[in-house]
């Protein structure tokens, strides 16, 4: 029985799903110990035709942009996670960015035909000659730093460089230690500089038969073993990045994307703003797993445990 079919019969109970995981990521750790970092996370465009992802580059972008209240953005830049493909920096470093720096843990699996009509198809778009020294990718697109194999924590412990901007879209729940990371990030910004970050508290579809906050019920240090080394979401809620934004020194917000049992995303709001039938919908489903809650997430508010994705900004 090869891995897939092991992890569709895991799938059908909670238990033997964490065994699945507790293996998984044992396994992923020795596979980055021996230099493999190659992964399936982030390999979004070798599945999409080549105007979906344009779509998605440029939702992308124009997303930070909105987060950012900017109409562009310049200076140094740090991109965290970019995943498969790099467009969201060319269009950074078309639009007024000087550097960009690419900074992921992994090696995002990647098609290179399928890189090269996204690449071709944005530069024809944008009108540009040619960004790339060569072959178009990440290794050839002029101004583009690329650091795979280094996780983020890593990479703003050791402070190569002081940013104007840093951002992340779909990564900070797959760090190992978000906070850790978040507090070298405000280290190594410019003064005024900013951080954007777009973060999916969700399970990604680790327990794909069951209540969605099945995840907050696994004891915390056997969730830790299934998550730490494979970029599982490692279940840091609302609650953690609004302490730690209490404490930095930066100005910021935290506003409220996804709530748990609501099926479709929302533009950021706070929570006050949410209409009070889907609040109540969201507490609803908190409610339903309070019971089982693992012991370090039972004194959070239900408020904080309905909310499932933000988007948290942050200036110097
Ligand atoms: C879900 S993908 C998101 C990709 C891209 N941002 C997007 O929106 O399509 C998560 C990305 O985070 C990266 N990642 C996971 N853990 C990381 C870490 N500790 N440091 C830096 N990158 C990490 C993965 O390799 C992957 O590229």
């Amino acid at each position: 029985m090869d891995l897939i079919s092991v992890r569709e019969l895991a799938k059908k109970s909670i238990a033997a799903s964490c065994l699945y995981y507790l293996y998984d990521d044992w396994r992923t750790g020795r596979q980055i110990a021996l230099g493999n970092i190659e992964t399936e996370s982030g390999a979004r465009h070798s599945l999409m035709s080549t105007k979906d992802s344009i779509s998605y580059i440029r939702k992308v972008y124009n997303d930070y942009l909105a987060y950012g209240r900017v109409q562009k953005f310049q200076g140094r830049i740090a991109e965290i996670g970019p995943g498969d493909n790099f467009g969201v920096a060319l269009l950074l470093l078309t639009h007024g960015a000087e550097e960009v720096d690419a900074i992921d843990r992994f090696y995002s699996k990647r098609d290179h035909d399928t890189q090269w009509k996204i690449y071709s198809e944005l530069c024809s778009e944008e009108g540009l000659e040619n960004p790339f020294l060569g072959d178009p990718g990440e290794i050839t697109l002029q101004g583009l730093g690329y650091h795979p194999g280094v996780a983020a924590e890593e990479f703003f412990a050791a402070r190569r460089e002081y940013y104007d901007v840093i951002l992340s879209r779909a990564v900070l729940e797959h760090l190992f230690d978000p906070i850790g990371a978040l507090r070298d990030m405000a280290k190594s910004l410019k003064p005024g500089g900013i951080l954007i970050h777009r973060i999916d508290l969700r399970d990604h579809g680790m327990f794909p038969n069951h209540h969605p906050l099945t995840h907050l019920t696994i004891n915390e240090l056997i969730y830790r073993r299934m998550t730490s080394e494979s970029g599982r979401p490692n279940r840091i809620l609302i609650h953690r990045y609004r302490e730690w934004l209490e404490e930095s020194n930066l100005d910021g917000k935290i506003c409220i994307t996804r709530l748990a049992g609501i099926k479709n995303e929302f533009k950021p709001v706070c929570w006050d703003d949410i209409p009070n039938r889907t609040r109540n919908k969201a507490l609803t489903a908190v409610q339903q797993v309070r019971p089982k809650l693992a012991r370090n997430l039972r004194n959070v508010s239900d408020e904080d445990l309905a909310v499932t994705g933000i988007v948290l900004t942050a200036k110097a």
